[in-house]
């Protein structure tokens, strides 16, 4: 306890991150270790979101954006998709009324019409019952991937210049970002994968551009508060560009 508390006095408060993604990896691995099933695992990854999002809200970190399921996850054994799906759904109904009280709203994006109905009907009833939260933004990225989301904005952008809505000269970066579904939202400032392997997974390609990338070997349930102020600590330390030199950077600040 004492631990976190002197993390956290560490964080500058006026230089949080606005927007926070995290590649949630390495529940198999950890179970794994413990000679249990991968489901095992995932419980415990529950946890951690828990504690991430807890440890968002209180900070008052504006957007958490979380890859639970990729597109690519689908083809995994079907035992493992099936415990996913139940648990992801039962988890977010078990958490309703905690989002509520910490003022959290529910946001979801990917392919979800390829969710079982069961899980998918919990999702909504939660994104409804946290729809008038006006605290953090917890974005859960479900059956999810960023060629996925391209592609996907690209018809409709292509639908949107054919009914005469936009002019093929009107695209650019800022209509090409409102096609997204994460269209209503800054891009990230961190991007966090936990679990030790450095790629990203199809995630947010188009978001990242210039996120500031933070890979760290712990399991994703061993990802607790401490851990993920230690990625806001570092990410503070960071210098961000964008392109220009630092004494530009310097000098504007
Ligand atoms: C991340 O943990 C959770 C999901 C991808 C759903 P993994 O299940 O990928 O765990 P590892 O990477 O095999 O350890
Ligand atoms: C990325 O983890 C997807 C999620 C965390 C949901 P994976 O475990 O699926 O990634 P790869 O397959 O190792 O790249
Ligand atoms: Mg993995």
């Amino acid at each position: 306890m004492e631990e976190l508390q002197n993390k956290l006095n560490q964080i500058d408060m006026s230089r949080l991150p606005r927007h926070v993604a995290i590649i949630m990896d390495g529940n198999g691995r950890w179970a794994k270790l413990r000679g249990e099933d991968r489901c095992m695992g995932h419980v415990e990854g529950v946890n951690s979101v828990r504690k991430a999002t807890e440890l968002s809200s209180d900070l008052g970190i504006d957007y958490l954006t979380l890859y639970a399921f990729s597109t690519e996850n689908w083809n995994r054994p079907q035992q493992e998709v099936d415990a996913l799906m139940h648990l992801i759904g039962m988890a977010i109904e078990r958490e309703t009324p905690d989002l509520i009280k910490n003022n959290v709203h529910l946001n979801l994006i990917g392919a979800l019409d390829r969710m079982p109905k069961e899980a998918y009907d919990r999702l909504r009833r939660c994104e409804l019952a946290t729809a008038h939260c006006t605290g953090l933004t917890m974005t859960l990225a479900l059956s999810y991937s960023s060629r996925w989301e391209i592609v996907e904005a690209v018809k409709k952008i292509a639908a949107s210049v054919k009914s005469g809505k936009i002019s093929e000269t009107d695209i650019d970066d800022n209509i090409f970002a409102q096609y997204l579904a994460t269209c209503d939202m800054p891009d990230p400032d961190l991007l966090i994968r936990t679990g030790g392997d450095n790629r990203i997974s199809n995630y947010l390609l188009w978001q990242i551009a210039y996120s500031e990338l933070y890979f760290t070997r712990t399991l994703w349930p061993d990802f607790g508060k401490a851990e993920y102020a230690d990625a806001i600590i570092e990410y503070q330390q960071r210098e961000r560009r964008y392109g220009k030199t630092s004494e530009q950077v310097q000098q504007e600040s």
